[in-house]
């Protein structure tokens, strides 16, 4: 199969492929998204094998808004209020699923809880619109590795084994999106492209701890795997070492910035780039320190999941 590679004046290429049970991926202000009908079991099923996916990892429902999350699921007072605030947005609630909500089995794996996302990205927008109903969208790599974040990124993961690709330039935020579990207390399951400190703020109180039973199912530590292995909290790098820097500070070589003014948005933004750059220059990378605040949880997230141990496979 060839991947297509479509404009953005080229989005009905893309609904139609949509339509038709087949794969697209598309632009988000997080990541790129591989695109499927939430409500075509075959579908959701070709994203799994495309992205090489375990069955037991339910994805994502991209959705218009607010109305539409009532008709899928029962939200609680908490997520309407968050919805409200943050939607569209980096945002992802999970709920209850309303029965007859139509949603493919393969989507939920068994999950009585749905994930819900309404994007901000216009592309993203009028490509649910253009479909019709809500879309399952994974971010558009192979199980594993690097999140993309350009059309490129996407190309280089999954040409081949994709319809096609609408390519909305880079990615805003950069960095996926936050989940918050909306089952009983509002919990964090996944910190990312929403601050938390902004979420508790809307709900006036702090999130609960997700016991490891409520976490993601997805967030198995070993994720965002890249060719070279990784030193978190270093002070400099050691010989044979690329740098990943953050804040002012010498230049070394090879070395990124995330961001040399100390911008944790501007490092979200960076960061896959940059280590997607860097490991294509050197087998091991040593990482600045980074701010476990805003948006430095997500940053120190994917970082630690970067570098830990291979599982045992
Ligand atoms: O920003 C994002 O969220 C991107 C863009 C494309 O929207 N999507 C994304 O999808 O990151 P994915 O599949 O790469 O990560 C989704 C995470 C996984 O860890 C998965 O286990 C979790 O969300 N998840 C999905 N459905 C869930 C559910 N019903 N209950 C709990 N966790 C769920
Ligand atoms: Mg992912």
């Amino acid at each position: 199969m060839t991947t297509a590679l479509w404009t953005p004046d080229q989005l009905e290429e893309a609904a139609t492929a949509l339509r038709a049970g087949r794969l697209a991926a598309f632009p988000t202000e997080t990541v790129y998204g591989l695109g499927a009908r939430a409500d075509d079991d075959a579908a959701v099923r070709r994203v799994f094998a495309a992205k090489r996916r375990p069955a037991s990892n339910p994805l994502i429902l991209h959705i218009e808004g607010l109305e539409t999350a009532r008709r899928l699921a029962r939200l609680s007072p908490e997520a309407e209020a968050l919805a409200r605030a943050f939607w569209p947005g980096p945002l992802t609630l999970v709920a209850p699923v309303l029965e007859g909500a139509g949603i493919a089995p393969s989507a939920l794996v068994g999950q009585r809880a749905a994930a819900l996302r309404a994007p901000a990205h216009p592309l993203a927008q009028a490509l649910i619109a253009a479909v019709g109903g809500p879309l399952v969208a994974p971010s558009a790599n192979p199980s594993g590795a690097v999140s993309p974040v350009t059309a490129q990124d996407v190309l280089a993961g999954l040409g081949g084994r994709i319809d096609g690709v609408l390519d909305g330039g880079r990615c805003a935020v950069g960095v996926e999106s936050t989940i918050i579990g909306c089952v009983g207390a509002p919990a964090l399951l996944r910190p990312g492209g929403l601050a938390v400190e902004e979420i508790e703020a809307v709900l006036g109180a702090p999130l609960a701890r997700a016991d490891a039973a409520l976490r993601a199912p997805g967030m198995r530590s070993r994720h965002y795997a890249t060719e070279a292995r990784l030193r978190l909290n270093a002070a400099a790098p050691r010989p044979g070492e690329g740098w990943l820097g953050f804040g002012p500070g010498p230049d070394w070589t090879p070395a990124r910035n995330l961001s040399p003014g100390g911008d944790l948005a501007e490092a979200a933004r960076n960061l896959f780039a940059d280590l997607r750059a860097l490991a294509g220059e050197a087998d091991a990378i040593a990482v600045a320190p980074i701010p476990e605040t805003g948006l430095g949880r997500a940053l120190n997230d994917r970082l630690r999941r970067a570098a830990a141990p291979r599982e045992p496979s």
